[in-house]
């Protein structure tokens, strides 16, 4: 369970306002869809959550604890932003288990469920560098939640990721939420967004808008 709340959090990079004044809670075994126009500010606001970056000015809170203060960052955390970090020599199940070693709490069952959950072959020694752009995104969701996080962060998770694959990562994304993640999705596709999304959120020049279902 992870509560975040986001207070009067505005983000400066060169003198332009990126992230404006934003206040909201995001509670947890909800998922929260998040769209708007290029440059509108929806990455940056999952970084500011994720702690990767510093606010100018307002805090974010999880669970009443202080981003940056009480934390560096969100305790279980699992994320998707841009370009993941996979290691490129290795196999699917190898890369987690060196993600693994960082908290232990994963075991070699929960990497490969998570791998098999994914539509990828936990048994496969077929390295990373090998794989398409969407066998490496469904890596990428699988390194998100193979350790049950509470808050799950997902910038454009599915877009290059096949019809039936989308179905199998919405069920996966469900799940989560049956666990009581908090999951923020930021992402083009409509329809991920109407089938989804509890909440959907937009940005527009940095700031946040509920949208009335
Ligand atoms: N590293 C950076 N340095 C300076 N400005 C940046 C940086 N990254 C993003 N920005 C600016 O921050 C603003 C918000 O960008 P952001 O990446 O959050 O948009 P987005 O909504 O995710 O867009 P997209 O739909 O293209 O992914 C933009 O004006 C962008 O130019
Ligand atoms: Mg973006």
């Amino acid at each position: 369970m992870s509560k975040v709340i986001l207070e009067n959090y505005s983000k400066k990079i060169n003198k332009k306002e990126v992230l404006k004044n934003i206040n909201y809670t995001f509670d947890s075994g909800k998922i929260y869809g998040l769209f708007g126009r290029n440059g509108s500010g929806k990455t940056m606001l999952l970084r500011a959550i994720a702690g990767l970056i510093y606010p100018t000015s307002g805090v974010v809170k999880i669970d009443g604890k202080i981003l940056h203060k009480d934390m560096s960052f969100p305790p279980k955390l699992g994320i998707i932003i841009e370009n993941t970090h996979l290691l490129p020599q290795y196999d699917s199940f190898t890369n987690l288990k060196i993600l693994s070693k960082i908290n232990n709490i994963a075991t070699d069952d929960d990497i490969k469920q998570s791998i098999k959950q994914v539509g990828l072959d936990p048994d496969s020694r077929l390295k990373v560098k090998k794989f398409s752009l969407g066998m490496k995104q469904r890596l990428s969701i699988a390194q998100a939640i193979f350790e049950k996080p509470d808050l799950l962060l997902l910038d454009e998770p599915t877009n290059a990721i096949d019809e039936k694959g989308v179905e199998e990562i919405r069920t996966l994304l469900l799940n989560q939420k049956k666990l009581g993640a908090t999951i923020i999705i930021a992402s083009h596709n409509k329809e991920d967004l109407s089938v989804l999304a509890d909440i959907t959120l937009k940005m527009d020049e940095g700031k946040l808008f509920y949208e009335q279902a």
